[in-house]
């Protein structure tokens, strides 16, 4: 498979470093500090407004490989393309169950593990040597950091970011563009654009504010 990634900055380098373990070739890395689209070597480099032709030269598939959930939504709405334009990219050193399902876009890390009956969104980053245990349900533009446990059933809403060696205790419910501190442990549901920190996690952001240290709740 041809891929070409959007982005071009450390996080592209590991999603190359993903595709090329499986044997598949990185053909263009597209970014907006390119004014034009050159061929440098075997790679295209240029604008992501490129994709398009690209895509139809190369019969390539793309690659969103922007670490920050909210950019990286923001130009899939932006490019605009379909479903099957997009590459799901596994590391061939991660384990997926073969009922777990996995959108378009999304890209599993060296040592990730997916347990059964998993469903992972589109343009999801699942990082290294994360576990996503049974029957969990994970948004679009998500991004589980490394080394995160996201335990049996629990429900991770879009473009949530959960940090580094976070633990989410079965079944529990992450809303929509929260943020889950590295270390912390998730044991109570979480409201969606809330940031919640330490073991056990407590809320100090919300939406539209920020929760007093001596106010913290769950
Ligand atoms: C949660 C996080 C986003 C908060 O960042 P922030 O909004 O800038 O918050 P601050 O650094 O101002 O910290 C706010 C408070 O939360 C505490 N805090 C922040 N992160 C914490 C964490 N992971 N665990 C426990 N407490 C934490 C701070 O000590 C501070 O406490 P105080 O108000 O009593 O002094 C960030 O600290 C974090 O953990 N990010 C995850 C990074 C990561 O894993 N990246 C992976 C990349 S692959």
């Amino acid at each position: 498979m041809k891929v070409i990634l959007i982005g071009d900055s450390g996080h592209a380098r590991v999603i190359a470093d993903n595709v090329t373990s499986n044997g598949d070739t990185v053909i263009a890395r597209l970014d907006d500090k390119y004014s034009e689209l050159e061929k440098r070597g075997e790679c295209f480099y240029g604008p992501s407004s490129s994709v398009h032709e690209l895509i139809r030269q190369e019969q390539a598939k793309v690659v969103i490989a922007i670490g920050a959930n909210a950019v990286r939504q923001k130009i899939a709405s932006k490019l605009n393309l379909s479903e099957d334009n997009y590459a799901t990219i596994i590391h061939k050193e991660a384990i997926v169950s073969p009922s777990a399902e996995l959108g378009p876009g999304t890209v599993v890390m060296p040592g990730v593990i997916v347990n059964a009956a998993a469903k992972v969104g589109s343009h999801v980053i699942l990082n290294t040597r994360l576990v996503i245990e049974h029957d969990c349900v994970i948004g679009d533009y998500a991004h589980v950091s490394p080394g995160a446990m996201i335990t049996g059933g629990v429900l991770v809403g879009d473009g949530v970011h959960i940090g580094a060696g976070a633990t989410v205790i079965p079944t529990k419910s992450i809303g929509a563009w929260s943020t889950i501190g590295a270390g912390s442990v998730v044991i109570d549901d979480i409201e969606e654009h809330s940031t919640a920190v330490g073991v056990p996690a407590r809320i100090i952001k919300t939406a539209d504010q920020t929760v007093s240290t001596a106010n913290r709740k769950a």
